[in-house]
């Protein structure tokens, strides 16, 4: 791998070029069709933690494929350090696909890419993808707008510069709005303290997604007031979001039927 990647960051070939690939959220075929092309033509992929194996298995056996994928609290390859690299490999000459979980775009860090590409005079350009909140939300069921309940959706990251959330506390709990909260997690106890301290209801209902799309995709359902316990009995694992208001209470776990069906049923 090392000798690969000395070739091609020293090929004497025309500028390269860097896509920023969105790769959604986990299930493979909720790639778009331009994704799925790009990233077949890549020659050197640089991917990310959320990636799934299917999805980076799409790529040429011939590509390069580099992870800089950060867990939870330990970064593998530090930001500049992605930017430099992706300057480098792009200076080689090498078409670079910089594959990234969900929308490069949503709490991606792919505008700091983007502007360390623009700067160096590499050509970047970028292929959307499906949301982690769009795909969690479908894949269980959750409406994020509702015409009875919520006019407006929020994505929220609870992973503050320093840690804990630091967010507007006071705009996230207008009425008929849905919020969606990622890497929220670990400070779930303080999110939901803030939100109710500022008025949202302790009975708003909160939907704790884990690998949505995915096969093994797990949701809970609780309240803001019963949210920190729910998630410390029941560990969801990595990676999970909240989706926090009224629309989560269209929830219907798999295989239980939906009051109206319920009706039929008993009807
Ligand atoms: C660094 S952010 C990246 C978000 C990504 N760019 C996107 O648009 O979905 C990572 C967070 O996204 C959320 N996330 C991503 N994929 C997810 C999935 N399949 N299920 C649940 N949450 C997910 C989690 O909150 C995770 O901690």
């Amino acid at each position: 791998m090392a000798a690969l990647f000395n070739s091609l960051c020293q090929r004497p070939t025309a500028a390269g070029e860097v896509w920023l690939v969105g790769a959604g959220p986990g299930d493979v075929e909720l790639l778009t069709l331009k994704a799925l092309r790009v990233l077949q033509q890549a020659e050197v992929v640089v991917y990310d933690r959320l990636v799934s194996e299917e999805i980076l298995a799409l790529a040429p056996p011939t590509a390069l494929r580099i992870d800089v994928g950060k867990t939870p609290g330990r970064h593998t390859l530090p930001q500049p350090e992605i930017n430099a690299l992706l300057v480098t490999l792009a200076q080689g000459g090498s078409r670079v696909v910089r594959l990234k979980g969900g929308d490069p775009f949503i709490f991606g860090r792919g505008g700091e890419e983007q502007a360390a590409l623009q700067q160096a005079g590499i050509a970047c350009r970028v292929v959307p993808g499906i949301t982690a909140a769009l795909g969690c939300a479908a894949a269980s069921g959750i409406p994020l707008t509702h015409r009875a309940c919520a006019q407006s959706v929020r994505l929220v990251t609870g992973h503050g510069r320093d840690g804990a959330p630091d967010l507007d506390w006071r705009a996230l709990v207008a009425e008929r709005q849905t919020l969606v909260c990622y890497m929220g997690l670990t400070h779930c106890d303080p999110l939901a303290q803030q939100l109710m301290a500022h008025g949202m209801a302790a009975t708003m209902p909160v939907a704790v997604v884990a690998r949505g799309t995915r096969t093994d995709q797990q949701v809970w359902t609780c309240t803001l007031a019963t949210l920190a316990e729910t998630v410390r009995r029941a560990q969801p694992p990595s990676p999970s979001l909240l989706i926090i208001g009224e629309v989560v209470t269209c929830y219907r776990a798999p295989g239980v039927a939906s009051p109206a069906q319920q009706g039929v049923v008993a009807g």
